[in-house]
């Protein structure tokens, strides 16, 4: 049979259209028709061809790479946010290429999670032809002009009202108010507006009509709208797939992943263009002889070859092309066309929906090829059906593929297989074809069966999807704005934080006089650090930080070795009568003795007590106060080392040899010197804070002897307790230290130490969730537990990937649900009150090393901290924070931190090496 093909368009025939000769049977027609088909038919193969090219071209794109240029377009879209679902209030939308020539303006009234829907008011305004090919500022001219007029008409208040700009052509998007045209599409041609941002023109022609104050807020493309717009009831849709005339869609992506931002900071919307995605391997095999018909006859032949097979614009033409053949070929029609079928855009993606609509009937679909000059016999209805379906299954099934790229892209980024995602879909072929999204979810549950995929029809994306954009970026710009408020007081300027150093060495000085000072300068009995001389073995209690700890510490020549246990020291006896606590202490002892087979052994003992003494000498320290949670009770005011004999003697089969009882800083900086004889400062960051340095003997009040140097325990954690802090201290600080169990008592520590930061950033996240910029404003029970926020926490938070996973594990293990603002709110707050101890941590240390450095009146000092606890060892940028502080502070000080390794049991059995061989023989 002669056949011209399907790119032979040529009316055949006579001038009816008809052939000459006489058609095939029909259950050959039935066949041959199927043949023709068959050329539409997709494998499974083939897709999932597509989605894995398509989607490394995403991730190409994703990632800049510019050589070769990758078959599709990643835009960032600037929005950071799903929808609440909470979002209220009034909302002004302007449309402007969406609905072709016109202007659309609508009044959306969101009503949050309580109230009941309210429909949008919107009007249309047709643009003349000529201000759509004239000057750009008479188009934005009409365009606030329409403005105007449609506000006229409500009762609008003076009140500023959010606009959301809904601009549907290619835009370079630099902002979430600013988008650059790139070029004019759908017949507008306005002069002077390519390379302009198209938010500064609307706003410049809002001006010059003096309409009602109106804030330009967000300018948003069309997908974007239809994935914001889908009833939030449902939860949040994550992708927006939009069939329309073309094809589009945009998911939320991890900013980290988008090169062109640079940014690494949560999600941000991504539009993808992947209409243009042409991959000859993959889409080669799928193209037909139609599809390069279509190609050629098209405006930009060779481009968009992706959308050429999917959008609504391409549907009907395609199913035309293929009427036309089979037409041709005697198949259909009795081998007759007409005019009409022969002529380029004379179906429409609406014949084509109508003619496959299951309830149309046949006398619908004869009336269609009717209209369109054709003479079609009731057998005809069955094989055209069979045309449109051909084509919109094809369509539906690559749509379907491309969607799975997006899973996979998100399968990939989130590290979760078995995804839970809702799509909103948008756009008239979704809105007008009955089977399109029925055939896009069956292709997907095939190409990505692991996937939980739920469909959600967008609610016009143009006009409330914008609106709920607007809403979203005002909600953020309020919360931002919050935010901001709030973690002012925690962010200190250098001024503030030189006179925190300054307050500190004044109180350092008085404290050394004895006169009145929060700092008490505790002299230590401590005059030097060892000098490498010393041997032996010795016991060590380290009691005070996270861990209670027994050790074994032998000092050889060789170096120090070290075995130790872990003990817990259960809350009950933290706080409970003081001798118990005592003789747990000496049970772990006997334990440990017992398993490292030390039992008679009279081995000298260096206690670590982490608490504030008063020392008589080396083996004498009365307890001032308990600091850090423990209260044991009959301790206060007592010789803590007396405490520890009595308990030994209640144990009457152990025998110990106390020596030396050592405060944690001076047992950091001693295991600290025993390597760097620098080391003249000891510093601890840890469940509590305070720190010891080498300070001239004539300076210490109280203490015989005017040559040499005495290390002084600062306990520093009670700066301030004076009231000297006040000014920086927060409402938030004043719930932790009135929720504590010192109230008004270590209020410089309170700030700074692991202990408190958690119950700092708890009050935070409370007052915020308070003010709905947190948590959609839901309180939960959860915050208000005492100490469920754990100081380390902040560690984890801060070094957290910023994909924010940890945070979201973190508080999801506390039973919150959050969103991925929440979570970056989460680390801001975490960051600024990390960053407010590690900068006040920094200004004591530099009134520290000030201070030596005066004492010795030189120029330049150059001294080692011994550092320990596990704030400063395990947070992310805490030292680097504290350092930076130092050397600003403390320019003339050349300061290095050394971090202690193990821990102060090790600096206490120095202190006793060192005693035992000043004294020559141990004392008993
Ligand atoms: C340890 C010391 O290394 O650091 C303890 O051995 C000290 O004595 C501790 O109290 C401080 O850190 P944290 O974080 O355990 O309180
Ligand atoms: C759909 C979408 C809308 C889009 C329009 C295009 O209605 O929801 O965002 O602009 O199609 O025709
Ligand atoms: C507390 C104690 C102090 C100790 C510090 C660090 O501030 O009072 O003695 O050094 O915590 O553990």
């Amino acid at each position: 049979m002669d056949s011209n093909g399907p790119a032979g368009l040529g009316h055949r025939g006579g001038a009816s259209g008809c052939p000459l000769e006489g058609s095939p049977q029909s259950s050959d027609r039935s066949n041959l028709v199927q043949t023709c088909l068959q050329q539409f038919t997709v494998t499974v193969a083939q897709l999932q061809q597509i989605r894995t090219s398509l989607l490394g071209s995403m991730e190409q794109a994703l990632m800049g790479q510019n050589d070769p240029a990758p078959a599709v377009r990643m835009l960032p879209t600037y929005v950071g946010s799903t929808p609440h679902g909470t979002e209220q209030g009034d909302f002004v939308v302007l449309e402007l290429g969406a609905t072709g020539a016109s202007v659309r303006v609508l009044w959306v009234t969101l009503t949050g999670t309580e109230g009941h829907r309210v429909e949008p008011r919107s009007q249309e305004f047709v643009i003349p032809p000529e201000v759509m090919l004239g000057p750009g500022k008479q188009l934005f001219d009409f365009a606030a002009c329409c403005l105007t007029k449609f506000l006229e008409a409500l009762p609008v208040s003076n009140q500023c009202l959010p606009l959301g700009f809904s601009f549907s052509f290619p835009c370079h998007q630099t902002g979430l108010d600013r988008s650059i045209l790139i070029s004019w599409t759908k017949g507008f041609r306005c002069s002077d507006v390519e390379g302009q941002d198209v938010v500064q023109l609307l706003r410049d022609a809002i001006e010059r009509q003096g309409a009602p104050s109106l804030n330009v807020v967000a300018v948003v493309n069309d997908t974007v709208g239809t994935m914001m717009g889908c009833d939030p009831e449902l939860g949040p849709c994550e992708i927006g797939l939009l069939v329309d005339l073309g094809t589009k869609a945009c998911y939320m992506e991890e900013t980290k992943h988008v090169a062109v931002l640079g940014e690494d900071l949560g999600s941000v919307c991504v539009s993808i263009e992947w209409g243009s995605f042409c991959d000859d391997e993959a889409l080669g095999p799928v193209l037909t002889s139609f599809d390069h018909a279509l190609d050629q006859e098209s405006l930009d032949p060779g481009a968009q070859r992706f959308e050429k097979m999917i959008g609504g614009l391409h549907l009907g033409e395609l199913v035309r092309l293929v009427l036309v053949d089979l037409a041709q070929r005697g198949l259909l029609f009795g081998g007759c066309t007409s005019p009409a079928l022969l002529s380029q855009g004379s179906v429409a993606l609406e014949h084509v929906a109508e003619m496959e609509d299951p309830s149309a009937g046949t006398a619908r679909v004869l009336a269609v090829l009717q209209n369109l000059g054709l003479s079609p016999e009731a057998s005809d209805v069955e094989l055209v059906q069979r045309v449109c379906a051909a084509v919109t299954t094809r369509a539906a099934r690559l749509c379907a593929a491309a969607l799975a790229a997006i899973l996979g892209r998100l399968q990939h980024s989130r590290e979760e297989h078995a995804l839970q995602i809702a799509v909103a879909t948008g756009g008239r072929v979704f809105e007008r074809h009955p089977s399109f999204l029925g055939l896009l979810k069956e292709t997907v549950m095939l190409l990505a069966p692991e996937c939980g995929v739920s469909f959600i029809p967008s609610v016009d994306g143009g006009g409330r999807g914008v609106a709920v954009v607007t809403a979203v970026v005002t909600r953020l710009a309020t919360n931002r704005r919050l935010l901001e408020e709030t973690l002012v007081p925690f962010r200190l300027d250098r001024e503030q934080l030189a006179a925190v150093q300054v307050q500190m060495q004044e109180a350092m000085a008085k404290g050394l006089r004895g006169e009145a000072s929060s700092l008490r300068m505790l002299p230590t009995y401590v005059r030097a650090v060892p000098d490498g001389s010393e041997r032996g073995d010795f016991l060590a209690l380290d009691l005070g930080g996270t861990n209670f700890r027994v050790l074994l510490v032998r000092v050889a020549a060789t170096g120090v070795q070290i075995t130790s246990e872990v003990y817990t020291i259960p809350e009950l006896m933290a706080q409970g009568p003081g001798q118990q606590l005592f003789d747990h202490i000496v049970d772990c002892i006997v334990d440990f003795q017992q398993k490292k087979g030390l039992v008679g052994q009279s081995l000298p003992l260096g206690f670590t007590f982490s608490f504030p003494c008063r020392q008589l000498g080396l083996d004498q320290g009365i307890l001032l106060n308990w600091t850090k949670g423990f209260s044991a009770s009959d301790c206060v005011g007592q010789d803590v080392v007396a405490l520890l004999r009595e308990a030994i003697r209640r144990r009457q089969a152990v025998e110990l040899n106390v020596v030396a009882i050592v405060n944690d800083t001076v047992g950091t900086m001693m295991s600290c010197g025993y390597k760097d004889p620098r080391c003249e400062v000891g510093l601890i960051v840890g469940t509590g804070t305070n720190a010891c340095y080498m300070e001239e003997l004539q300076n210490v009040a109280g203490v015989d002897g005017d040559s040499g140097h005495m290390c002084i325990n600062m306990e520093w954690g009670a700066f301030g307790d004076d009231g000297t802090l006040g000014v920086l201290s927060t409402h938030f600080d004043a719930s932790v230290d009135g929720a504590s169990i010192n109230p008004g008592r270590q209020r410089f520590e309170k700030l700074i130490s692991g202990m408190y930061l958690g119950e700092i950033v708890c009050h935070i996240l409370l007052h915020l969730t308070r003010l709905g910029v947190l948590f959609q404003g839901q309180q939960t029970q959860q915050l208000q537990a005492r100490g469920i926020f754990k100081t380390k926490f902040l560690s984890q938070i801060e070094s957290d990937s910023p994909a924010l996973r940890k945070v979201r594990d973190i508080l999801q293990g506390l039973g919150l649900s959050l969103t991925s603002d929440d979570a970056l709110i989460v680390r801001e707050v975490c960051q600024a009150v990390s960053r407010r101890a590690a900068q006040l941590c920094g200004a004591g240390v530099a009134a520290v090393v000030e201070k030596i450095r005066e004492n010795r009146g030189l120029e330049e000092l150059t001294v080692t901290v011994g550092v320990d606890g596990t704030l400063y060892k395990l947070h992310p940028h805490f030292s680097r924070l504290v350092e930076a502080t130092v050397r600003d502070l403390a320019p003339r000080c050349k300061v290095t931190f050394r971090q202690s390794e193990d821990g102060s049991g090790k600096g206490a059995a120095l202190v006793t090496a060192v005693a035992c061989r000043l004294a020559q023989t141990p004392r008993i």
